[in-house]
């Protein structure tokens, strides 16, 4: 693929990662990534941030089809994570930039990844801006969406936002632009990287929007994945943005389990029903059959969570904790949860779900169900009136 002029003098000169599978080793992308890094022409010459290590030979060549590389007289590291800064010192050795440019914590990670003592790095802060000559480029720290050095930067004469990893989709494609896929798609790879990747930052996302808010933005350009182009296009991201950082409730449960002889799962399935008749639709997922990452895409659109797990070695199932120590992490808010399972003697797990669940903040409105064994009717109808209990939950603080 050529580089692609964004706007005039303004190049995508990224690389296309049409490979990956599990991006960052903890989140599934089945449609790939991209690593985007652009290049502005003026009368100095700008690019901003890079690739991953193992694209720099693509970078470098789609970089020298728009200009030589020593005439890049600026970097700007708008974050050093590796999926943009891995190709740096490459870059810097070829380029060799009159000045690299980052936030002040962009030098601590910078130092921390490379020996770059005698690089010509300059810090800047929220609210500098640098001339370079026709335009200018602003620069607001992000900081925590997602790294302490996150920043994005705006040029104001081309009303363009170069936004890092915020805004970011895992997509690999040969269309650039956001509006050249279907709306549908697009908002999943948008929910499936918020949910996984910049959940916990909410708080930040909210400020961050706010800060952003008085801009002029004609094109949006993350490091990840399609570009936003146009009024609707950048204001579909913006208000996507807007509404997963509230994680307002939804009327929707997500139903995990995992059982080893089908106990736990056909709780499960009674928990389904009582949601059912409480007038909350339920997607139920196997945690042996769906990745964990895939557990959290789906939570972008429930407001409550039915974790069951077996009773394992007086424990919860090792896949069990493993969803639940990921899904706590990310911290999703403002959720109606509830704990169920099955056991032989001792049958610790679903207290430990449940206590794993409030430990999340979530409202638990009814205790946990064990059941010893295979579970009869009784232990049905419990599961039935837990899913009821915590659907009606869930409606009352849907309308609350
Ligand atoms: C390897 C293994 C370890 C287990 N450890 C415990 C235990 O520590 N305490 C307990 O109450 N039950 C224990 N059980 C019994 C299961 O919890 C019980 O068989 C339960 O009904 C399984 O539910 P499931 O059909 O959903 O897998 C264990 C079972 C296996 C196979
Ligand atoms: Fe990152
Ligand atoms: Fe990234």
């Amino acid at each position: 693929m050529q580089p692609v002029e964004i706007k005039k003098d303004i190049w995508w000169v990224g690389a296309v990662d049409y490979d990956n599978r599990n991006f960052h080793g903890y989140s599934l992308s089945p449609e790939g990534t991209t690593y985007n890094a652009y290049l502005i022409k003026d009368e100095k010459n700008v690019l901003f941030d890079s690739v991953s290590r193992s694209f720099t030979g693509t970078m470098l060549c789609r970089l020298a089809q728009t200009l030589s590389l020593e005439k890049v007289d600026y970097i700007i590291c708008n974050h050093l994570e590796l999926d943009h800064a891995g190709a740096l010192a490459e870059v810097v050795a070829r380029c060799k930039p009159e000045k690299i440019f980052c936030s002040q914590m962009g030098i601590k990670s910078m130092q921390g990844y490379f020996d770059c003592k005698d690089w010509p790095v300059q810090a800047v802060n929220t609210g500098e801006s640098l001339s370079i000559g026709s335009r200018t480029i602003q620069f607001f720290e992000t900081r925590m969406i997602h790294w302490p050095d996150s920043m994005v930067s705006y040029i104001p004469e081309d009303k363009l936002l170069i936004s890092s990893d915020a805004f970011g989709q895992n997509i690999s494609s040969t269309v650039r632009y956001a509006d050249e896929v279907g709306t549908e798609y697009l908002r999943n790879a948008v929910e499936e990287y918020y949910y996984n990747i910049v959940l916990p930052f909410s708080s930040q996302v909210v400020n961050a929007l706010k800060a952003l808010s008085g801009l002029d933005i004609e094109m949006l350009a993350p490091d990840h994945g399609l570009i936003y182009r146009g009024k609707q296009s950048v204001d579909f991201i913006l208000d996507a943005y807007a509404r997963l950082a509230e994680q307002k409730p939804c009327r929707r449960a997500l139903i995990i389990y995992d059982s080893m002889w089908h106990s736990t799962e056909k709780m499960a399935y009674a928990v389904a029903n009582g949601l059912e008749e409480a007038g909350v639709p339920s997607r139920i997922m196997s945690i042996q059959r769906n990745h964990h990452s895939q557990v959290m895409t789906e939570l972008s659109r429930c407001g409550a969570v039915l974790a069951g797990s077996p009773t394992h070695n007086n424990g919860i199932m090792p896949a069990m904790a493993a969803v639940l120590t990921y899904m706590k992490g990310l911290r999703p808010k403002n959720r109606v949860g509830g704990a169920f399972g099955s056991y032989g003697w001792s049958g610790e797990g679903p207290k430990i779900v449940h206590e794993w669940l409030e430990s999340m903040g979530m409202e638990m409105p009814m205790p946990f169900v064990k059941t010893q064994w295979s579970p009869g009717h009784e232990s049905l109808g419990q599961c039935h009136e837990l899913g009821k209990a915590v659907g009606q939950a869930l409606i009352i603080k849907c309308d609350g």
